[in-house]
């Protein structure tokens, strides 16, 4: 079906064919610019108005009494707050501290990861840039190399674990497993992953940048040697507001850089007080968590999910794009119920280059008002839409209309 500005996808399955209200579209709880269509949540959040005022509520507490707030209020009030962190990730108290982000997180894994010469660290081909480009620097430093295991994308959870399996060596020391990758918006089985290569003697650091809020995590259940995630991407956290967590058997090595006044409490509190810094992002987290908690995570994934699997059916309908392959889709282990609220399109005719993929993106943005990401993978330009509580069916029927005009 086709109006002038928007296509319909025809035989949907989606929140509104039941008839009932969606009653999760909430538009009005963001401050986001209602000119312009958000499609793109999952690059770097989008804090709702609530938590923005919480975040100023500590800011005012912070300039009514500086010395007050630093001294005496600040850190018990962040351990309120990293302590729901633990209860939400399922870390115990000790095992989880705050970082600015994911990039932080696993910076301070690897710069202590105890690597030497030969060591193997190992990756996949849908690893984020700035985690190789770290990797690699830090086996550089010792003359060790970052070895790179293909997964092909929607490759199935079987797959995904032999690709990676494959690739261990007598040399391997540490690997590091997207939960969520970032180009690809692919779900990996990253619990059996975790077991799979520390059976074989290599620790695993999970880069979870994209998984808290988008799936269930249980860091109880995964077990990881190391795991990290954002709080400011799916439950918009202020910026700034992310998780480390680390295996008991490692809490002796993991240090922050810049090395914190509380350095002699070790892991978690080692990383609490590097400076004078703001940390109103970090007190925000529990404010976050509560704003979705009134709908209920699994409420709030299914419907996301859902609006993610029609946005990307819409777009690949008009462009007619072959979607049958794509990862993200429900069923599989580590995704399950609707699918992620993160789905891809792949553009037939665009260039698979970076500089042609952004100029495109550009044009979305600056004709019509659409925000979105489009990455270059595997040879091909990936259109990536997300879906959260400030998107409607109506907002992809649109960017299918202008996705078609462009192409
Ligand atoms: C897989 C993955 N790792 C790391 C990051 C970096 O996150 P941040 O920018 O919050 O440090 C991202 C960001 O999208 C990501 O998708």
């Amino acid at each position: 079906l086709v109006s002038d500005d928007r296509i319909v996808s025809a035989g949907v399955t989606t929140i509104d064919d039941s008839g009932v209200a969606d009653r999760l579209y909430h538009p009005e709880l963001w401050p986001l610019d209602p000119k312009l269509l958000h499609l793109n949540h999952g690059s770097f959040g989008a804090v709702p108005s609530a938590v923005l005022a919480e975040q100023q509520r500590w800011r005012e507490r912070m300039e009514g009494n500086p010395t007050g707030f630093f001294r005496r209020e600040l850190q018990p009030a962040l351990e309120g707050a990293r302590l729901a962190a633990c209860a939400f990730l399922g870390a115990d108290a000790g095992g989880l501290t705050f970082v600015q982000n994911s990039t932080s997180g696993v910076g301070a894994v690897l710069a202590s990861f105890p690597l030497v010469a030969g060591d193997e660290v190992l990756v996949t081909d849908h690893v984020y840039a700035a985690v190789l480009f770290g990797a690699r620097k830090a086996a550089e430093r010792v003359g060790a190399s970052v070895v790179v295991a293909p997964v092909a994308l929607g490759a199935s959870d079987d797959e995904a674990v032999a690709a990676l399996v494959a690739k261990v060596t007598d040399r391997t020391r540490l690997a590091i497993v997207d939960q969520v990758t970032s180009a690809t918006a692919q779900a990996f089985p990253v619990a059996r992953i975790v077991a799979a290569l520390q059976d074989r003697g290599v620790a695993v650091l999970v880069d979870g940048a994209h998984a808290p809020g988008l799936l269930p995590v249980d860091l109880s259940v995964l077990r990881p040697d190391f795991w990290t995630g954002n709080f400011h991407k799916w439950p918009c956290s202020p910026r700034g507001s992310a998780g480390l967590f680390v295996a008991e058997r490692w809490r002796g090595t993991v240090g922050s850089f810049p090395v914190s006044w509380r350095e002699d409490e070790g892991f978690p509190y080692s990383f609490l007080l590097p400076g004078t810094v703001d940390s109103s992002a970090w007190l925000s987290v529990p404010a976050a968590l509560e704003f979705f908690g009134r709908w209920g995570w699994s409420a709030v994934r299914e419907r996301n999910g859902a609006l993610a699997a029609y946005g990307q059916r819409v777009v690949a309908e008009a462009i007619g794009a072959d979607v049958s392959g794509m990862p993200g889709n429900a069923g599989g282990s580590a995704v399950g119920g609707a699918g992620l609220a993160m789905r891809l399109v792949p553009l037939p005719g665009v260039l698979a280059d970076p500089v042609a993929a952004d100029a495109l993106r550009d044009r979305l943005a600056d004709e019509f008002g659409i925000e979105s990401v489009i990455n270059v993978w595997g040879g091909r330009a990936l259109l990536r839409v997300s879906a959260q509580l400030y998107n409607r069916e109506a907002d992809y029927e649109r960017l299918a209309v202008a996705v078609r005009s462009l192409l």
